[in-house]
């Protein structure tokens, strides 16, 4: 019953991380198709998974066979060839009028290091990574308004997110923790973008949505309350790294395009959701 929605969604990336927290949340909502990389024994027998390398393979097929209202792009891999596949999904979009979500990333604002940054704020990014983002987007942004809603996320952290198994891992093997004493950020957990996910797609928003914690932590003082949320035999060895000598933000902060209050987090909620 409560898959008849109108809509059928393909995830690209599903195999990974974020993209596999949205298709476990959206799959018992909807008629959900995701995308994975690595042969994978579990994916090869799911009739909703096909193997997809950016590399090699045409979107278009895929595409084809799914027939979807709503595409996300939850991908890493290569950049060119991302802005590449990403062209041509802008192309379908427009065609067949749907839907795509982009997860793009605070590092499209890594140039502004004096301030946080909010929706409408100019991208301006140094690094490489961040440039890529920024391509995207402004392809994307070229579309109909409403058929695009962009994720700018900060670091995701949440129990099973490769930054706290890394940290853990690290504990394990009496191995330095990086922490950057001058990064000021915000956070998100996996939890809370699949949420948000999920009410962007059910009540039809679109647009620049900055999906950060309200409040901005230091990197090590947040490192440091996920290593204190475990139980640890071992005492954590933290090496701090300088690549500024001050303060330098990297936050995205909501302002014009809010989520209500139950999909907003703050830093703590994600240390008491470690806990549990
Ligand atoms: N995690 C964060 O903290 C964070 C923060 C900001 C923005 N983001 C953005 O969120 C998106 C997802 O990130 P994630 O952390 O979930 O990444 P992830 O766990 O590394 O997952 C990446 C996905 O892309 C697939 N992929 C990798 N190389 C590919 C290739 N050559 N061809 C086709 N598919 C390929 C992977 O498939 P296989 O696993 O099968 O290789 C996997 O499904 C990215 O766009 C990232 O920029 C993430």
């Amino acid at each position: 019953m409560r898959k008849e929605s109108k809509h059928k969604i393909l995830i690209l990336g599903a195999s990974g991380f974020l993209g596999g927290a949205i298709y476990k949340e959206l799959c018992s909502y909807f008629r959900t198709f995701g995308t994975y990389n690595i042969s994978n024994a579990v994916f090869e027998k799911n009739k909703h998974f096909f193997q997809y390398n950016i590399e090699e393979d045409d979107i278009y097929e895929i595409l084809d066979i799914v027939k979807p209202t709503i595409i996300i792009s939850a991908l890493r891999g290569n950049f060119s060839k991302q802005v590449l596949i990403h062209q041509h999904l802008a192309e379908y979009v427009f065609t067949n009028k749907i839907k795509l979500l982009y997860l793009s990333s605070a590092n499209v604002f890594d140039a502004y290091i004096k301030y946080p940054s909010y929706e409408q704020d100019k991208t301006y990014s140094n690094s490489i990574y961040g440039h890529f983002k920024i391509k995207i987007e402004n392809m994307l942004l070229r579309l109909p308004k409403k058929q695009i809603a962009i994720l700018r996320l900060p670091m995701v952290f949440g129990s099973q997110s490769p930054r706290v198994q890394e940290i853990i891992q690290y504990i394990k093997d009496k191995e330095p923790i990086e922490v950057f004493p001058n990064l000021i950020m915000n956070v998100t957990t996996d939890s809370k973008i699949t949420q948000q996910i999920h009410y962007i797609i059910n009540r039809n928003k679109f647009g620049i949505f900055h999906l950060g914690s309200n409040d901005l932590v230091h990197h090590d003082d947040f490192i440091k309350e996920i290593v204190n949320a475990f139980p640890f035999e071992e005492k954590a060895i933290y090496k701090r790294v300088y690549t500024t000598n001050d303060d330098r933000y990297l936050a995205v902060l909501p302002k014009f395009n809010k989520l209500p209050k139950h999909l907003q987090l703050y830093s703590q909620d994600i240390i008491s959701e470690l806990k549990i």
